[in-house]
């Protein structure tokens, strides 16, 4: 998160000059019908207005995916100096906390727009060299077995409490050198700042999320600043080395940066779309068995759910100049929220959209992970953690099933979309080994 300027909280960058329609009145993107199915709204919104303005916001959303997928090509009239804004306005005494405890996340990756994002990236852009690949898919698959071998035996589990919550943090701390003590406290920092950011909640909620959030700042400095005299052979040691001391190079604050948006952007996701692909595999029964008899299918199936039901649902982009998105004229600094999980069931792009299909030729078409400069650096790590996953978990329990008249929660935030329990269980005796 980066603290937002008193005048970027108070500017508003619609209202003034849009009439708010129907559609845009009836997004409410915090609560439910939306939280539990935004795809119903977001089919309605491609076909009536697939640009409008939200005053609840004050976003323009952009729903079809050939507008969302010009705007990701095109970084210099879509900054994305937005994506890591609060999405509701802080209070001021959060502001003031924050300034105060020396919360200082700079523009580095996901909100830097060039040069200062093709000076980082460069840094950062190809970390996962085929040596680490196929470190990190060893490493993933040790905690994945660890995980099942203590849960087979039991024949039901919660597969978010009892595997994927933690299971790719416990990777990404091997990627960034962190001690996996660590875990469980990373895992509630990420979720304050996942409220604070693209949550809306009320003063002393912020005021709680925020003493967190400080925290999980300093873990992540500190943790940088720990490594400088002797950096290590991983990413962190990549980057320390690359800077050879010199700031303009590559800053200490834009490390801790990177290293503070990798400890969300690496396993929030992941762990819910872990969750997202058991239940879509299961409630397809027929895709999960065919996995189960060819595990050659699993890489198009992981397409398939992040075009079908991503983890992350919507991103940011802010409109540098007067601009026209689908014939809607946009002012400029107007501020809007793409939905990649809409563009991703355009009809246009991806036919009979709301079918689930393992096999469909262009499940990688979606825009799950972005598009252009900004394109998600951690995907082929999202990619090995699933495949794994879901190669392991076919293959030792294949009877598995989603426990019956279950209701999936998702937390009530804009971006981060993922079931926060999934109950499952299968056969002990004849199934498992
Ligand atoms: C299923 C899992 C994941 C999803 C759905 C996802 C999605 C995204 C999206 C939508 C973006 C914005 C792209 C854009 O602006 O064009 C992004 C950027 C990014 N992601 Fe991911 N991500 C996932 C996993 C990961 C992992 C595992 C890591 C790190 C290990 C990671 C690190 C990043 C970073 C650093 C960026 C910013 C890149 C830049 O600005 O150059 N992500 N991701």
């Amino acid at each position: 998160m980066r603290i937002p300027s008193e005048s970027e909280q108070a500017k508003r960058s619609g209202a003034q000059t849009c009439p708010v329609s129907g559609i845009g009145a009836e997004f409410d993107p915090f609560r439910d019908p939306y939280l539990s199915d935004p795809y119903s709204f977001w089919a309605r919104a491609r076909r009536e207005e697939p640009v409008f303005y939200s005053p609840e916001i004050d976003y323009w959303v952009v729903t079809r995916y050939r507008d969302v997928k010009a705007i990701f090509a095109d970084p210099k009239t879509f900054s994305a100096s937005i994506v890591q804004n609060p999405i509701a306005p802080l209070s001021p005494k959060v502001v003031a906390m924050l300034r105060e405890g020396g919360f200082g996340a700079v523009p580095a990756m996901s909100n830097a727009d060039p040069p200062v994002h093709t000076r980082i990236r460069k840094f950062t852009g190809q970390p996962f060299t085929p040596r680490r690949v196929a470190h990190l898919e060893a490493d993933v698959r040790r905690i994945v077995t660890r995980y099942l071998d203590s849960i087979v035996p039991r024949g039901r589990a919660d597969l978010v409490r009892d595997m994927v919550y933690e299971l790719p943090v416990l990777v990404l701390f091997i990627f960034l050198g962190m001690p996996e003590e660590d875990v469980p406290r990373i895992k509630s920092w990420a979720r304050n700042r996942l409220m604070l950011t693209w949550g809306n909640l009320p003063e002393e909620e912020q005021l709680k999320e925020a003493a967190g959030l400080l925290e999980y700042w300093r873990y992540s400095k500190q943790h940088v600043e720990k490594l400088l005299d002797n950096p290590p052979d991983n990413f962190v040691g990549d980057l320390i080395r690359g800077r050879g001391g010199d700031d303009r190079v590559l800053s200490i604050d834009e490390i801790a940066t990177v290293v503070y948006g990798l400890l969300i952007a690496g396993h929030e996701t992941t762990t819910s779309l872990s969750a997202t692909a058991i239940v879509r595999l299961l409630e397809h029964r027929e895709a999960w068995e065919a996995i189960c008899a060819d595990p050659s299918l699993i890489p198009n199936a992981i397409e398939e759910v992040l075009r079908f039901d991503t983890s992350v649902i919507t991103w940011r982009r802010r409109a540098t100049r007067e601009v026209e998105i689908g014939g809607v004229k946009i002012p400029p600094d107007a501020k809007l929220l793409l939905a990649l999980g809409s563009a991703n069931h355009d009809e246009s792009e991806f036919p009979d959209s709301r079918r689930f299909d393992i096999r469909r030729a262009n499940a990688k078409d979606h825009v799950a992970f972005g598009f252009g400069i900004h394109y998600c650096f951690g995907a082929p790590l999202a990619r090995i953690e699933l495949t794994v996953i879901l190669q392991e978990l076919s293959r030792r329990i294949p009877g598995i099933r989603l426990v019956a008249n279950q209701k999936f929660e998702y937390s009530p935030n804009i971006s981060f979309r993922g079931p926060k329990r999934v109950l499952v269980e299968w056969h002990v005796s004849r199934e498992t080994s």
